[in-house]
């Protein structure tokens, strides 16, 4: 897609790297020779994302990204070796699914404190350590525009990620750029949790069901998988989206249109 060194030199903070999107990010900005900086709170994930991508310019960090003191240790180590952050990409994100009458105070913290609180701390920490041409990639998801039942708490996350996205924006242009990507339904264990959930919960029968729900929603007929969004952040990201800022990018095969 790019030239091989277009990231060369270049930082790469990715929260939630040992993830499946997160994962297939980190593979990619190493392709384009970036420096990536895996952040994430699974110390057994990341020894084996550390152990397949197997690189160099990859350094792993097991840090929860809702404590602020863990996050200001992190960025103490980068700024002590006197770095910038090139790109932060705020991927890490948890889902639970539940009614809005059965949800619990603790399921909304948890979503609301990794998804929103995450992300503020690590952007806020970030900042002096950005220079001109920086960039934030935020991942929200096709839940902030389309209504679904089960994640009300989810969905409501993913929409403040968009305003703070847009708010962040503004903040920080011109040397800044602000950025999202809503991804639609991605072949991840996340999606494998919400098929278990609703066959468990008696809202649909089989594997078969979700599945054919979901893709009936989807005109390009199917998931998009974790190196799909990967291309896409990585292209936000480069110097072809220059112009871009405070935009929500939907990755959703057609789900999501707005
Ligand atoms: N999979 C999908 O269908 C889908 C769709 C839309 C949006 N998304 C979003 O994409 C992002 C990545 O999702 P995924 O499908 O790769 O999920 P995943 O569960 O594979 O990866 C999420 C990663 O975040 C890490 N994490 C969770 N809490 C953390 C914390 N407090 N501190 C540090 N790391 C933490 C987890 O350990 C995990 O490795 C999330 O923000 C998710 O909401 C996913």
């Amino acid at each position: 897609m790019f030239k091989k060194n277009i990231f060369k030199n270049n930082n790469v903070v990715v929260t939630g790297g040992a993830g499946g999107i997160g994962s297939a990010t980190c593979e990619l900005f190493l392709n384009y020779s970036a420096n990536v900086y895996l952040v994430d709170k699974d110390k057994e994930k990341i020894k084996k994302i550390k152990k397949k991508l197997k690189h160099p310019k990859l350094q792993t960090f097991n840090l929860d990204i809702t404590s602020e003191k863990d996050v200001k240790n992190f960025y103490t180590k980068i700024a002590n070796k006197k770095l910038n952050v090139h790109h932060l990409i705020n991927n890490a994100g948890v889902a639970t699914l539940n009614l809005c009458k059965d949800l619990s105070v603790k399921e909304w913290d948890l979503v609301m404190n990794v998804n929103l609180k995450g992300m503020f701390l690590m952007t806020k920490h970030a900042i002096p350590l950005f220079k001109k041409g920086s960039s934030i990639l935020n991942i929200s998801s096709q839940a902030a525009r389309r209504a679904q039942k089960f994640t009300a708490h989810y969905n409501a996350s993913k929409m403040g990620v968009i305003g703070f996205t847009r708010a962040l924006a503004l903040e920080l242009a011109p040397d800044v750029r602000v950025n999202a990507i809503s991804p639609g339904t991605i072949g991840t264990d996340m999606i494998n949790n919400e098929i278990n959930w609703r066959i468990k919960h008696g809202w649909d029968k089989s594997k078969y069901d979700v599945e054919k729900d979901w893709l009936d929603r989807i005109p390009l007929g199917r998931y998009q998988m974790p190196d799909n969004i990967a291309k896409a952040i990585v292209a936000v990201c480069s110097n072809q989206f220059s112009e871009t800022t405070g935009e929500t990018i939907n990755v959703s095969g057609g789900a999501v249109m707005e």
